[in-house]
């Protein structure tokens, strides 16, 4: 599995109504017609949170929502790209000149992450030009992935347009290096399960190297989406960049602790790795080598024995240069912890006792209580949606992707769906700002969704 490049299915689009919505509206915007069209899915972090970028294995699954892209390669080396929401601005530039400004928060640069990506690694300098007209229903700034699935529809658009072919497992890594164009330090979960999700099943991604296998979700729950509303775009803030800092302080920190060469460790797993310990194990030493008081930069330079400056070049990111604390053993130990959550999770949905659905519940509720309180990557609104979804009948809740907003992901019996969503609905989002939300961006039911494909037209 993943050897293989994403599929092609050839479709009648007037069977289509998204699809031919998409035709109509391209054929009137560029007075042609698409060549083909791309989609690639957003997707639902079930659990392992903030541990995909210390080198840890995490439990998504593609949701149905996705970017779709109607594509015509030109001949003129012009990049031509719109949506089809009138929101958004059209963009233009030259296929050669693909200039990502990581200051500027516009759509556009998502979609050049991808294009990119495939000009870099093919190493080509003259690129073909296409029009393209984006269509998309993740959504936005929730935490369910709509920038990286652009990221991956673009870079499965452009390879497509270059008539070459890549495995999905390569289109993953390459997408998820070049979405740090825009500044972001994330894993490679979200694009890895775009390209390698299958409809069905949930997915435990493994990296270093990339690996997905099937987790079978148990069939009696359902798997509840609800957004709290709180828009959370991770490029907008240095949040998420500080943590990603503070992880790989503390891995060398702790590597440091244990005489490891700690100048080369980036990641928390490479230190258990190293030390060929237990997740178990490595809480304790968490515990002993790191104190929960925070850190400030001087007081890591000493431990690491470098200066301000080294600490700076050579480990800070742009955007964290200047934060005074880093609260390095909470971090820890929310990874470490978590890192092990996942694969209980994955365990006991292999050996799916009587009351697994209860038991992977109570697994998601610890994954929320430390992004709250050790990864404080929750919100007053998510902690709220958590506590609600609790009390309407889920069996565990929790917030999902980056945190900070967006949405929380719920375990519910399925014989008690219906009552559920009613009363969330009631006691969620009725506050006027929340009715705003669409509909059907706000509370829904999900489940494993497929995978990036190119679609032409039978
Ligand atoms: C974002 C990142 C992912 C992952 C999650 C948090 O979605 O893109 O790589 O780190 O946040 O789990």
């Amino acid at each position: 599995m993943g050897t293989e490049g994403p599929a092609t299915r050839r479709v009648q689009v007037s069977e289509h109504p998204r699809l031919l919505k998409l035709k109509e509206m391209f054929k009137s915007k560029f007075g042609s017609l698409p060549k083909f069209y791309v989609r690639a899915p957003g997707r639902v972090n079930i659990i392992g949170e903030h541990i995909d970028y210390c080198g840890y294995s995490v439990l998504p699954m593609a949701i149905e929502q996705d970017m779709l892209i109607a594509v015509e390669p030109v001949k003129t080396h012009t990049l031509q790209l719109a949506k089809t929401n009138p929101l958004y601005l059209d963009f233009s530039t030259s296929a050669n000149n693909t200039e990502i400004d990581k200051t500027k928060l516009l759509w556009h640069n998502y979609f050049l992450c991808g294009f990119k990506g495939i000009q870099e690694h093919f190493g080509l300098s003259n690129l073909p030009g296409m029009n393209c007209l984006v269509d998309g229903n993740i959504p936005p700034s929730s935490g369910l992935s709509s920038s990286s699935a652009l990221v991956c529809c673009a870079g499965l658009a452009t390879l497509t347009v270059l008539g070459m072919s890549l495995s999905k497992m390569k289109l993953a890594e390459i997408c998820a290096k070049s979405e740090h164009y825009i500044g972001t330090e994330g894993g490679g979960m979200d694009q890895s399960i775009s390209f390698l999700a299958e409809e069905g099943t949930a997915k435990l991604i493994e990296f270093s190297p990339l690996r997905a296998t099937d987790v079978k979700l148990p069939s009696e729950a359902v798997f509840v989406i609800a957004n709290s509303c709180v828009e959370m775009n991770k490029a907008a803030t240095s949040h998420f960049n500080i943590r990603v800092t503070e992880c790989r302080l503390a891995a060398k920190l702790l590597a440091k602790h244990k005489g490891l060469q700690w100048d080369e460790v980036l990641q928390l797993e490479e230190v258990q790795a190293k030390l060929g310990v237990s997740l178990e194990e490595m809480l304790l030493i968490t515990e002993d080598a790191l104190h929960t008081e925070p850190y400030s930069p001087e007081e890591v330079c000493r431990c690491l024995g470098i200066s301000l400056q080294e600490l700076r070049t050579q480990i800070l990111s742009p955007n964290t240069q200047d934060v005074p604390i880093f609260k390095l053993c909470q971090r820890a130990k929310h990874v470490y912890s978590e890192a092990a959550r996942v694969l209980q999770f994955k365990k006991m949905c292999e050996e799916a006792p009587d009351d697994v659905v209860p038991l992977l519940g109570e697994l998601m509720n610890q994954s929320h209580a430390s992004c709250r309180d050790m990864y404080e990557c929750s919100c007053p609104e998510l902690d709220q949606l958590v506590d609600i979804c609790r009390k309407f009948g889920a069996q565990g809740s929790r917030l999902t992707g980056a945190g900070w907003g967006g949405c929380t992901v719920s375990i519910v019996p399925a014989a008690k769906l219906p009552g559920f969503l009613a009363n969330v609905h009631e006691a969620y989002y009725q506050q006027s700002a929340r009715s705003l939300v669409p509909e059907e961006q706000r509370l829904f039911a999900t489940k494993p969704g497929g995978g990036a494909l190119v679609f032409l037209e039978a």
